[in-house]
C-alpha cells in the first residue's frame, strides 16, 4: 500500500525511485498523493519527473508538479514554467506557476513577473505583486507596481495604495487611539445629531451602534420623501465616519419597512432600507464587513400572513418578517485589525476578552423589547453583544439616535463610555428619568446637556485646540 513513509523513504534513495513509483501507481489520486507528500527535497533528487508531469492531462497533477518545481534551486527552470503558463487553461495551475517563480526571489525573473501583472485574473496579479514586493530596492519593479494604482480591480489597487500611497499617521494624533476626549464621556446631548457632531473632533469615537429612525413609520421620523430620508442618513454617516477612529466599527440596525396602503384600491409600499443605505455607506468610506441577522420569535411580530392562510393564492404570499439586520462596517483603512488591538495595554486586552457563551453564527436569536414610552427600543442583550464583540473596555460608544438610551446603559454596564444624541424632548427626558433610577449609587454620573451646554464643554476641553 502507498504510504507517506514509503514516499519519504524513496525520495532519499535518489535517482529515479520516485519516478518509478509514479510509473507504477499511475492513476491520478496515487500520483497526486506521491507528489503532495514529498515535502522538502534532498539535494540529490532528480526533478525530471516533475517537468515530465507538466504535460499530464489532469490539472491537479500539473499543479502538484509545479509546486514541487517551486522547491528546487539549481534545477529550477522559470522558462519552462512560463511556457506552460502561456498555454495553461486552469487558473489554479497558473497561480501556482506565478507563486513558484516568485518563491525563487530572483531578480532575473523580474521580466516574467511583469508579464503576470497583465493577467486577467486579479489573483494572479496579486501573486505577482507579492513576488515583486520582495525587490524593495529595485526602482524598475517599484515603478511598475506603483503604476497599478489605477488597476480596475479594487483589491489590486487597494494593495498598491497601502504599499505606496498611504500616508503614515494620517490620523489625528493629538489623542491616542485607545483614549478619547473628556467632554464626550458619558454624555447625552439633546440636539439634532448633525448639529451636535459639528462640535465633535475627528477620530474620537471607537464604536457606533444605532438604529436610525424608520422612514415615516413612526411619528418621530417624518421625511418629505424616501430620497430625503436617505440623504439625511448619508449626512449622518459621513459625519459619523469623520468622528470614528481609524479602522473602527459602525453597526447599523435596520430592516425593510412598509407604508400601509391608503385604501383597498391602492397597494402598500415596501422600502428596502438596508439595501438602499448600503451603497451610501460604502461610497463614503465604510467598508462592508458582515451582515448579522437579528431573529425574533414569530409571535412577537406583526401578522402579515393571515390573509394568505385563508386564500392560499400564489402572488399574495406575505411572510411574517421575523428578522432585522445588523449591518457591520469598518472605517476603511490599510491597517489590519491587529494594529487597533495593539493600541491597548495588556490589562485592557485581557479584561475585555469576550466571555464564554458568545454567539458563533450570524443569526442572533433575541426577543424584542417593548416599552411604554418609546416604540422602538433595543433589547439590552442586543446592545451588550454588539458592544462586547466590537469594543474594548474604556472605549467611547456612540449612538446618534439615542431614543431611550439603551446603548448608553449597556455601555456603562460593560465598563465602556458612551456619547448619545437625541433630538426629541420627551425621549431625552425619558432617558434622564431612567438614568436617575439606575444611577443612585453610581459615581460615573451621566451628563445630560443642551446643545449650548455641550458646545461650552467642548470648548473648555483642554485637549481640544481645533474649536
Ligand atoms: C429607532 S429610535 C432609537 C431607539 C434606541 N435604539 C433605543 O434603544 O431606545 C430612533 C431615535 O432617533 C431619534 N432621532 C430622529 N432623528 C434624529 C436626529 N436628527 N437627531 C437625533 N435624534 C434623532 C428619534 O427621536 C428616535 O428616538
Amino acid at each position: 500500500m502507498l504510504t507517506k513513509e514509503t514516499v519519504t523513504e524513496l525520495k532519499y534513495r535518489g535517482d529515479g525511485a520516485i519516478a518509478t513509483l509514479i510509473k507504477n501507481y499511475n492513476e491520478v489520486s496515487s500520483v497526486k498523493f506521491i507528489l503532495d507528500n514529498l515535502g522538502r527535497l534532498p539535494s540529490n533528487f532528480n526533478p525530471d519527473i516533475f517537468y515530465k508531469l507538466l504535460a499530464h492531462a489532469h490539472s491537479a497533477i500539473r499543479l502538484s508538479a509545479v509546486k514541487n518545481i517551486g522547491k528546487l534551486n539549481d534545477r529550477f527552470d522559470a522558462n519552462i514554467l512560463y511556457s506552460l503558463y502561456k498555454n495553461e487553461n486552469d487558473t489554479n495551475v497558473k497561480r501556482e506557476i506565478v507563486s513558484s517563480i516568485g518563491r525563487q526571489r530572483k531578480i532575473t525573473n523580474k521580466s516574467l513577473l511583469f508579464e503576470f501583472l497583465k493577467d486577467n485574473d486579479p489573483k494572479i496579479v496579486c501573486q505577482a505583486i507579492r513576488a515583486l514586493l520582495v525587490f524593495e530596492n529595485d526602482s524598475d519593479a517599484i515603478e511598475r507596481l506603483k503604476s497599478l494604482i489605477n488597476h480596475p480591480n479594487e483589491i489590486v489597487s487597494s494593495i498598491i495604495c497601502k504599499e505606496f500611497f498611504v500616508k503614515e499617521n494620517s490620523a489625528d494624533t493629538r489623542i491616542s487611539h485607545a483614549a478619547t476626549y473628556q467632554f464626550l464621556k458619558n454624555v447625552v446631548v439633546h440636539a439634532d445629531v448633525l448639529e451636535a457632531l459639528s462640535y465633535v473632533p475627528s477620530e474620537s469615537v471607537h464604536l457606533t451602534f444605532t438604529s436610525p429612525p424608520y422612514y415615516n413609520a413612526r411619528d418621530y421620523s417624518i421625511y418629505p420623501s424616501y430620497q430625503a430620508y436617505l440623504d439625511f442618513l448619508e449626512k449622518v454617516f459621513i459625519a459619523t465616519h469623520r468622528i470614528t477612529k481609524e479602522g473602527r466599527f459602525l453597526i447599523v440596525n435596520t430592516s425593510p419597512i412598509i407604508i400601509p396602503r391608503i385604501s383597498r384600491s391602492h397597494s402598500s409600499k415596501r422600502y428596502p432600507i438596508p439595501f438602499d443605505l448600503h451603497p451610501y455607506l460604502v461610497k463614503n468610506g465604510w467598508e462592508f464587513i458582515d451582515d448579522i441577522i437579528w431573529l425574533k420569535p414569530e409571535a412577537s411580530v406583526k401578522n402579515r400572513i393571515g390573509g394568505f392562510m385563508q386564500h392560499r393564492k400564489p402572488l399574495g404570499y406575505k411572510p411574517n418578517s421575523v428578522t432585522e439586520y445588523l449591518m457591520v462596517y469598518r472605517k476603511s483603512t490599510a491597517k489590519l485589525l491587529d494594529w487597533n488591538i495593539k493600541s491597548y495595554d495588556q490589562k485592557t486586552v485581557i479584561e475585555s476578552k469576550v466571555p464564554d457563551g458568545y454567539e458563533t453564527t450570524n443569526v442572533w436569536k433575541i426577543d424584542p423589547c417593548f416599552d411604554k414610552v418609546h416604540s422602538a427600543i433595543f433589547p439590552v442583550e442586543l446592545c451588550k453583544r454588539v458592544i462586547s464583540y466590537y469594543s474594548y473596555k474604556g472605549d467611547l460608544v456612540f449612538d446618534p439616535f439615542g431614543g431611550s438610551g439603551t446603548v448608553g446603559r449597556a455601555a456603562k454596564a460593560l465598563d465602556r463610555l458612551f456619547f448619545i444624541t437625541e433630538q426629541d424632548k420627551d425621549y431625552y427626558e425619558y432617558m434622564k428619568s431612567k438614568a436617575r433610577q439606575l444611577s443612585m449609587n453610581d459615581e460615573r454620573v451621566t451628563q445630560f446637556l443642551t446643545l449650548e451646554e455641550f458646545i461650552k464643554r467642548s470648548k473648555n476641553d483642554a485637549n481640544r485646540s481645533d474649536c
